[in-house]
């Protein structure tokens, strides 16, 4: 493990912590956050990682977050229970390192961000220069870490020195007795995962990933110049968090009150609000759902009941609600294999697509492109439907990912050049903002469109592309549309008209650094329309042929 997988890892639970402000604390808490880092590790820090877990781990880090709680009340680690939090000045409600980080002896530097800034030296240094590998208990400082860059994002970890950090706020939750120190660090997360998560943190996991994806590329950012700045970053945090504290923890709160649906209800939001604060971002989301929604309004009886049966039951029948999985989980370990299958890269300026040429993964492993991907999961579905079901394959994840890649195979910087990587390098302004022209495509037209057009509302925007399709502009079009002999063919037609579209639009007279504003807008408006319908009608019909009547289906290769 090198200095760079250090700070990969930090980074990972530095940014997810941004996000869940209410999510560091109690068990539950810890795990969560734990299991969602082990997710974006990169391969080399996962390996890091897992070398350095006890073997009680069972290569878990999430199995070992909430360790240094449990050993904090041994008499041999006493000294580190200092080590959880860092207490300041009464209603003050700011934070100083130099003033407030030590114990109630005045040792300095023992505190939740003084142990911070020790553990992430302790294991980098070790990783620099190999000698000090002995030094360092690095399983310790690795499982230290993880825990206090949980607790430092706890308002009340970072709480008042005359009320222990609300440890001293004797409070009802609802009927039971409690302190408000204990309501941060798990009372609130019980009672949200009790109301909306059918108490599993599964569930909960699930939907915080959801709502990070795409976004926690540039919070990256945020905790790479924290490094830069020799980890300025636990100081900020922990800004934040006294701040929060006075804003939502103690407001209200005082000794004696029941805390309710009120107090509940209202600090939930404070997770809410700092997600918004984060990039918040959706990777085309907007994209995908329009997609799964035409294509679900299109499905016929037998299709749509198979969907439906396929769907988890927390959607009530909703596909597109699940269309933006597959980007959820690209990047967790399980899944990671899924990540060339999203796109195709094509050689520079060639603006063709040849199957045997350009469908393999960057290690030259044949079919691994969003091509191979759309087969690969036809033919899964096709036997399902045929209740020859392979059991190797888990057919929901075959519907979300089909559902997902007709996406992506429209969306033309899909299909974009290699040296590009379809576009994500070249840095440019959508309007004011920082942009990629990648992401101009994904999102920002569509965006922007919503926002210009359509009052920001999916619905409006949605019925307008239905209206086109179905009496309008495109009428005509949609019998060639759902033209398909054979699935290979189709998925190398479509892909053949993602670069070629790519080449005589998004490309076009773009280059890094300039501002795109009107004109490309309103020119590409309509190609972006036209293939979100396309990707839409052409979903429905591979549905309809897979799980309609037997003499409809494709012959698919197995
Ligand atoms: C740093 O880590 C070592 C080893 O765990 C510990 O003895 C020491 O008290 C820590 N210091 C701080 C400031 O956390
Ligand atoms: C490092 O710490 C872990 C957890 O306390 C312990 O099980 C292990 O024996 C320690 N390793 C060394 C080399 O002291
Ligand atoms: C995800 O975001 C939505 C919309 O902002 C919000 O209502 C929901 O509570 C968030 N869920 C989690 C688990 O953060
Ligand atoms: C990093 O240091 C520079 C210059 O000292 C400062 O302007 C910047 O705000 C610091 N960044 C962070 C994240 O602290
Ligand atoms: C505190 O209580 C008052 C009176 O009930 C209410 O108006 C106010 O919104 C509450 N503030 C917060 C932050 O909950
Ligand atoms: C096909 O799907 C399986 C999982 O169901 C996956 O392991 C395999 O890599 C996929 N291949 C392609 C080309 O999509
Ligand atoms: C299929 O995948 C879904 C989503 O990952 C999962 O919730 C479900 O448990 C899986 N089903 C089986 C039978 O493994
Ligand atoms: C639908 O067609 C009209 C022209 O009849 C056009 O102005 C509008 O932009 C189209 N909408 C979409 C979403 O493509």
């Amino acid at each position: 493990m090198g200095w760079s997988e250090v700070l990969w890892i930090a980074r990972v639970l530095g940014f997810l912590l941004l996000i869940p402000g209410v999510l560091g604390w109690g068990k539950e808490g810890h795990y969560a956050i734990c299991k969602i880092a082990e997710g974006y590790l990169t391969a080399d820090a996962l390996a890091a990682v897992k070398e350095l877990l006890p073997e009680s781990a069972g290569g878990d880090l999430a199995a070992v977050c909430s360790w240094p709680d449990e050993i904090r009340h041994n008499f041999h680690w006493r000294w580190s229970g200092a080590l959880h939090y860092v207490d300041t000045p009464d209603f003050r409600c700011n934070y100083n390192y130099c003033r407030d980080c030590h114990d109630s002896g005045g040792h300095e530097d023992i505190c939740v961000t003084g142990a911070i800034y020790n553990y992430t030296m302790q294991l980098s240094s070790a990783y620099q220069n190999t000698n000090l590998k002995l030094l360092y208990n690095l399983t310790e400082a690795l499982m230290f870490l993880s825990h206090f860059i949980g607790d430092v994002h706890q308002p009340l970890h970072v709480g008042f020195t005359g009320d222990g950090g609300g440890n001293s706020i004797k409070v009802r939750w609802y009927r039971r007795k409690t302190n408000l120190h204990h309501v941060w660090d798990d009372m609130i997360i019980d009672s949200a995962l009790k109301t909306f998560y059918g108490k599993d943190l599964e569930i909960m996991i699930q939907a915080i990933q959801g709502n990070i994806t795409g976004g926690w590329e540039n919070d990256i950012a945020v905790w790479e110049n924290c490094a830069h700045n020799d980890t300025a970053c636990p100081d900020l945090y922990a800004s934040e968090s006294i701040s929060l504290a006075c804003k939502f923890a103690y407001r209200n709160a005082t000794a004696g009150t029941t805390l309710g649906d009120d107090y509940f209800l209202s600090r939930m939001p404070v997770v809410e609000k700092r997600l918004a604060q984060g990039p918040g971002e959706g990777w085309s989301k907007e994209g995908h759902m329009m997609t799964c929604r035409i294509a679900q309004d299109l499905l016929g009886s037998e299709a749509s009941e198979a969907v439906r049966n396929l769907l988890p039951p927390h959607v009530s029948g909703d596909l597109s609600a699940l269309c933006t999985w597959p980007d959820q989980i690209r990047h967790w370990h399980k899944y990671r294999w899924s990540s060339p299958l999203h796109f195709i890269d094509t050689p520079d300026d060639a603006c063709s697509f040849d199957y045997e040429r350009d469908c393999h993964d960057p290690h030259g492993v044949e079919d691994m492109c969003v091509a191979g991907a759309i087969q690969n999961f036809t033919s899964q579905l096709t036997h399902y439907s045929e209740g020859s079901g392979d059991r190797r394959y888990n057919m929901t994840e075959a519907l979300l990912f089909l559902s997902h890649f007709m996406g992506d195979i429209h969306q033309p910087m899909h299909v974009g050049f290699s040296s590009d990587v379809g576009g994500n390098s070249i840095n440019l302004r959508w309007f004011r903002r920082k942009s990629n022209l990648h992401h101009v495509w994904d999102r920002d037209i569509v965006l922007t469109a919503l926002a210009d057009y359509y009052e920001k509302d999916m619905e409006l925007l949605l019925e307008d592309i239905e209206g086109n399709f179905t009496d309008g502009i495109w009428a005509s079009d949609v019998t060639s549309w759902e033209h398909c002999d054979d699935i290979h063919s189709c998925v190398t037609k479509w892909a053949v008209e993602s670069i070629d579209v790519a080449c005589k639009y998004a490309y076009k007279g773009v280059e890094a650094g300039t501002t795109l504003s009107d004109d490309y807008f309103n020119s590409r408006m309509p190609v972006v329309m036209k293939r979100i319908a396309q990707g839409g009608v052409r979903l429905a019909m591979v549905l309809n042929r897979v799980f309609g009547e037997p003499d409809e289906g494709f012959a698919t290769p197995t």
